[in-house]
């Protein structure tokens, strides 16, 4: 009898992100604008055929990027996609029916490979407000749990944590042995990060992108950091030769380019400082703007919205459903000024109480 796994067979997934090329991206949390051209070029001027015949080295970026974190190699794995990190540490540090522990709503992908893995995903809500109370976290954590998935900040809902929070829960997983994964994808537009317990600590994770603020969702980098056990343990899981060679030639160029990280903080920085006065100026109520994302909620129907954006503004962002007392609201990923300027004029436009 042929064998296909039920789980995979129910597994919901999208498939549906192709074709966004001609629109402004605001949907996906990507940096629209993305690396300027010269910087592009001149990366790709010394690629030869030798770089595109042979199988990606690792070992040059892994210390560039191990040096960037002020750590070694040994604590750092190189992944492709944050995703395969998260993916993987799930699969290792979880088992058949196992209890993770996450908050929702969050990345979805979490909840994905839970599912694909048979494994139980407890949920825990936000408030009505979008707080989020962490003693609702720490009654979850159980002594039977065996991962606990926090992001700092979160998405979509942008919240952070305090480090008195953090120190609280994290003693509750070390009381109670619970492996930790931090998802902090959306650090630098959110400079607080917990990566020291990952770095010091044995059972901590914290995996991050070079998809966001690094611009570079097309190239597919992250990266775990843990302790050298649980570490290995990640390379293990991985496919031969996960990480690409252009990613890493282009990641190495921007860590190793003077002033390059604190251009694209800057350029990020005056897009989010645009957008929040708009919407404070023209009456929107707004949250969770630690990340490159902000959750609007609209004067009319957010699907009508997102519909007309697509289709009259070849404007893509985001529409969620009953989030606390923003209902259904718009997320919207930050970018440089002129981006931002064009959704608020379109924002403006669409959004408009019939008299
Ligand atoms: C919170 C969070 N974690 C991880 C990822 C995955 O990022 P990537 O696989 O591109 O590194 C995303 C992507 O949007 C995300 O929002």
């Amino acid at each position: 009898m042929y064998y296909t796994d039920s789980k995979v067979e129910n597994l919901y997934r999208i498939f549906d992100q192709n074709e966004r090329k001609d629109y402004l991206r605001l949907d996906l949390n990507e940096n629209p604008g993305g690396l300027p051209q010269e910087f592009i070029s001149s990366v790709l001027k010394d690629v030869t055929p030798q770089f595109v015949a042979q199988y990606p080295e690792t070992l040059h970026f892994s210390e560039v990027l191990a040096a960037h974190l002020g750590t070694d190699i040994h604590h750092l794995c190189l992944v492709n996609g944050s995703a395969e990190g998260i993916r993987y540490i799930i699969q290792a540090f979880t088992s058949q029916g196992g209890r993770i522990v996450g908050v929702v709503p969050s990345y979805f992908m979490f909840q994905v490979y839970s599912e694909m893995y048979g494994r139980n995903f407890i949920k825990v809500p936000y408030n009505e407000d979008l707080s989020m109370d962490v003693e609702n976290i720490i009654a979850e954590m159980t002594d039977d749990t065996q991962l606990l998935i926090l992001l700092n900040p979160n998405n979509p809902m942008g919240n952070v944590y305090s480090d008195e929070e953090f120190e609280k829960i994290m003693q509750t997983a070390k009381e109670r042995q619970i492996t930790v994964l931090i998802d902090e994808a959306y650090h630098y537009f959110y400079p607080g990060t917990f990566i020291r317990y990952a770095l010091e600590e044995d059972h901590v994770f914290v995996t991050r992108t070079f998809s966001k603020l690094f611009s570079m969702a097309g190239c597919r980098l992250g990266y775990v950091v843990g302790w050298p056990d649980g570490v290995k343990m990640v390379q293990k899981m991985c496919t031969p030769h996960n990480t690409n060679a252009f990613a890493m030639k282009f990641a190495d160029a921007v860590l190793s380019t003077p002033g390059m990280l604190e251009e694209l903080i800057k350029k990020f920085s005056e897009g989010r400082d645009y957008i929040i006065k708009w919407l404070d100026d023209n009456g929107y109520s707004h949250k969770g703007e630690a990340g490159n994302f902000i959750f609007i909620k609209p004067k009319t129907d957010a699907k009508t919205i997102v519909d007309r954006m697509k289709l009259e503004k070849k404007i893509l962002i985001k529409t969620y459903p009953d989030v606390g007392d923003f209902g259904n609201c718009l997320r919207v990923t930050i970018g440089e000024r002129r981006f931002m300027e064009q959704f608020t004029a379109a924002l403006g436009e669409i959004d408009k109480e019939t008299p």
